[in-house]
């Protein structure tokens, strides 16, 4: 099923381009202005959308991200998607999909671009050590059990300002590379790089992830601080569990951190 209400993207030429046997991209909805495409998506989840199920939008009027922060990006010039997954696993194997989706953009970076992505924990993409991509995993669970996971996220493609505030620390797969990028053809990589991780998730492949992860890491070995609620503590970021938690050095301490926010990273 396709639906499109977009200028940039069109839903049937995505749908040709996914190849018929991925599992994400069966059901494509794109837009021109939404609320939020994560909410969208809650909204059609709650409706009994089907697993890989995308919605696509050029531009969001409520975008949000982690920690309650807004996510804002420019009309028409960046990828804003949510994608629906229902993958049948606990809470607990949850704890991957943020690491999944920060994986599968530094992957789809690299292979459009040709330029290294690096992932700073859990889920932020840096291109040049700024932010270029973001991921927002949100999740709907009964009895331990998921009912469905919407994987939200925001790529910065084409743009070529950002505001004053977050200027220092955004940037754009543009800024960096100084190319303007086909966004249908980012955005179909990028779905198959989804599509192919979350196979390996659901065939519990984990190590594979984990490693792919860690080889786009560069935090590993490097002083950082880091927020946890309103504290703002230091250490040095050792490596990510088994469950992509983060090992911190602390002190003479070894902490695992399962939420946090990194600040700086002392390269
Ligand atoms: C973050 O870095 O804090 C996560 C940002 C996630 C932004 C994306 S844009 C598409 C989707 N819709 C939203 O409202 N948020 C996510």
């Amino acid at each position: 099923m396709t639906v499109n209400f977009s200028a940039v993207f069109s839903a049937e030429q995505l749908t040709r381009c996914l190849a018929a046997n991925l599992h994400i991209g069966k059901s494509i909805f794109c837009y021109e202005d939404v609320g939020s495409t994560n909410d969208v998506a809650h909204r059609f989840a709650k409706d009994g959308a089907r697993s890989g199920t995308v919605i696509l939008a050029e531009f969001q009027t409520a975008g949000h991200g982690r920690n309650a922060k807004q996510w804002v990006a420019q009309k028409g010039e960046n990828i804003i998607t949510s994608i629906i997954l229902r993958p049948n696993m606990s809470l607990e194997s949850l704890t991957y999909m943020p690491l999944l989706g920060a994986l599968s953009v530094a992957q789809a970076i690299e292979d459009v671009t040709r330029q290294r992505a690096e992932i700073k924990w859990p889920n932020d993409v840096l291109l040049g050590r700024k932010k270029v991509a973001g991921v927002l995993v949100e999740t709907s669970a009964q009895a331990g059990m998921v009912d469905y996971v919407v994987v939200g996220i925001g790529l910065n493609v084409n743009q070529a300002q950002f505001p004053d505030e977050l200027a220092e620390h955004a940037t754009s797969l543009f800024l960096q590379t100084g190319t303007a990028y086909d966004q249908t053809t980012m955005f179909v990589s990028l779905m198959r790089f989804l599509d192919a991780n979350y196979a390996r998730l659901k065939s519990g492949d984990t190590k594979s992830i984990l490693n792919l992860w860690r080889a786009h890491c560069e935090m590993f070995g490097k002083h950082i601080t880091f927020y946890q609620g309103d504290s703002k503590r230091e250490g040095i970021a050792l490596d990510i569990d088994e469950r992509g938690f983060l090992k911190v050095e602390i002190g003479q301490k070894e902490e695992l951190l399962s939420q946090a926010e990194i600040q700086t990273i002392r390269y």
